[in-house]
């Protein structure tokens, strides 16, 4: 089959870097990205392409060449699927908020609503592509879907999962790792359908790194890959606890290990807990899954990683009010980072939303400042958590737009994204114009502690050795 028509379901944060990409490479293929969400599929319109709903390195430029040559931005979905040869599904699936799986499972609501929709409006043959994240064996709940709506037309369903980090993820897209493609190897369409797709990717990606499997190899690999990463993430943290009470060092340790080549060096960075749309929500459906298939030992393996992050983000929120004497209460902490990572303007799952929701509770003052998070997504995400009325967020909570002025008269600064340009700044000024002792607790180690020891700051990373004991005659804890 020829694809010149490529729908794409779901302008997110996938949706739209990945077809940006696509049609940048294929320029004789049409791109339509549609959206049920009227103001994201106009934010992607918008003239001035900084300001696309996605902030993401290198996206603007990629928009800029191909939108409106080959790459549309719709809201007019039946339209783009009725054109298409190839859709992409790649609407979001939450962990479920409701009913039986609540907290674990996967929400598949809005990919069924997708596959009913392509049932009611394709005249023509299609190849369905899952790019969403799905539990494993969700190939044959859309299967039966779409063979039974009684219109005739044929489908072939392929599991093309989306391997890209945020903050990276025009260079993961141009540059892939590999591009996985899991269909019916078995059958003659659907080998058919695979090197339409493979076709695609075979523009700007060597075949090499092109891997077929069968549907439900693909779809669990995603599950899968993203746990094996948040596993390391929690691994290291687990390990940077013990660092702080022994005196080791968790980047000397992460070092030492990472140059076993069986281990490797990459994702080893020990931090205040992983966060983002993925890790988390994947993880709990691969539990659930496991659990649903009686598997118990598999599902609280996997679980633990879980445990670890949560219990990782708790740890650091609790070592601020043990160090600031045991109580914050009406202290004013300066957050430097919402993101949940940096070069993204995405804070899904954000460390920084529960670390502040404990010192919130804690009756501290808060003042954040992140380079690309607007104010009201950061009330947004602390409003969601229901841990106290809207507008005691809003009274306890300040948001500002300079990183001098967040960190004025402040009794303690946390570093929780790993932004480039708090390194840059000067700290000397910072020091200054806060209380004293002045405290920092990064939770990137980002910063240069022994700069900031020089300077006058009581710095504390993450499975670092205890600063403090230079302060060896701790004043008594209060309370
Ligand atoms: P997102 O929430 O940013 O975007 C999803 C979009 O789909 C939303 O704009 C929503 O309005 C739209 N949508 C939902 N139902 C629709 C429907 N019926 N018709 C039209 N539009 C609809 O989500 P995302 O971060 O892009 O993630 C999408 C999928 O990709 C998820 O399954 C996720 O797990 C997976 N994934 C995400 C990442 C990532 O880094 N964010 C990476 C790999 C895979
Ligand atoms: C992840 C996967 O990496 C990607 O392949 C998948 O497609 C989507 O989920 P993403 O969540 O965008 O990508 O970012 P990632 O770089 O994986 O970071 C996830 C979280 O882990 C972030 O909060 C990050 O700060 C944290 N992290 C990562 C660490 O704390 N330490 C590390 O060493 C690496």
């Amino acid at each position: 089959m020829k694809v010149k028509n490529i729908c794409c379901i779901g302008a997110g944060y996938v949706g739209g870097p990945t077809m940006a990409v696509i049609a940048q490479k294929c320029p004789e293929i049409n791109v339509t990205v549609v959206d049920i969400n009227e103001d994201r599929i106009a934010a992607w319109n918008n003239e001035d392409v900084e300001k696309i709903p996605v902030y993401e390195p290198g996206l603007p430029a990629v928009v800029k060449e191909a939108r409106g040559k080959n790459l549309f931005f719709s809201t007019n979905v039946d339209a783009a699927i009725d054109a298409a040869e190839l859709i992409f599904i790649s609407v979001n699936t939450p962990t479920k908020t409701y009913g039986i799986g609540k907290g674990m499972a996967a929400d598949l609501k809005w990919i069924e609503l997708c596959a009913r929709q392509i049932a009611r409006v394709s005249r023509t043959d299609k190849i369905i592509v899952e790019k969403s994240t799905l539990p494993v064996r969700t190939a044959a709940a859309l299967r039966e879907i779409l063979d039974n709506t009684g219109n005739g037309v044929k489908y072939q369903i392929l599991s093309n999962p989306e391997f890209l980090a945020e903050g990276t993820a025009i260079q993961d897209l141009l540059n892939p790792d590999r591009v996985l493609i899991g269909g019916d190897v078995q059958s003659t369409e659907g080998q058919e359908a695979i090197s339409a797709l493979s076709g695609i990717y075979e523009k700007w990606v060597p075949k090499s790194k092109i891997l077929t499997t069968n549907v439900w190899s693909s779809e669990l690999s995603k599950l899968t890959a993203n746990a094996f990463l948040a596993q390391r993430v929690s691994s290291i943290n687990a390990m940077s606890e013990l660092c702080e009470v022994t005196g080791a060092d968790v980047t000397e340790v992460a070092k030492a290990i990472g140059m076993d080549s069986r281990i490797g060096s990459k994702f080893l960075n020990s931090s205040v807990g992983f966060g983002g749309s993925c890790f988390q929500k994947d993880i709990l459906n691969l539990v659930y899954i496991a659990q649903s298939f009686g598997l118990k030992e598999v599902a609280e393996y996997w679980e633990q990683v879980i445990i670890m992050n949560d219990y990782q983000k708790k740890r650091f929120a609790a070592n601020i009010i043990q160090t600031l004497y045991n109580t914050v209460s009406g202290k004013k902490i300066t957050i430097l980072g919402w993101a949940f990572k940096k070069d993204t303007n995405d804070t899904r799952e954000s460390a920084a939303i529960y670390v502040v929701d404990h010192l919130l509770n804690e009756e501290a003052n808060i003042t954040v400042y992140d380079p690309k998070v607007q104010s009201e997504q950061i009330f947004s995400d602390l409003d969601y958590l229901k841990s106290r009325s809207k507008e005691a967020n809003r009274s306890n909570l300040k948001v500002v737009h300079d990183p001098y002025e967040a960190c004025k008269n402040s009794h303690a600064i946390a570093v929780l994204t790993e932004w480039e340009e708090f390194k840059g700044y000067d700290w000397e000024r910072i020091y200054q114009n806060m209380l004293k002792p002045a405290f920092v607790f990064d939770g990137r180690n980002l910063l240069d502690i022994q700069e900031l020891i020089k300077i006058g700051f009581v710095p504390k990373g993450v499975g670092k050795p205890e600063f403090m004991e230079s302060f060896a005659a701790k004043p008594a804890m209060v309370g």
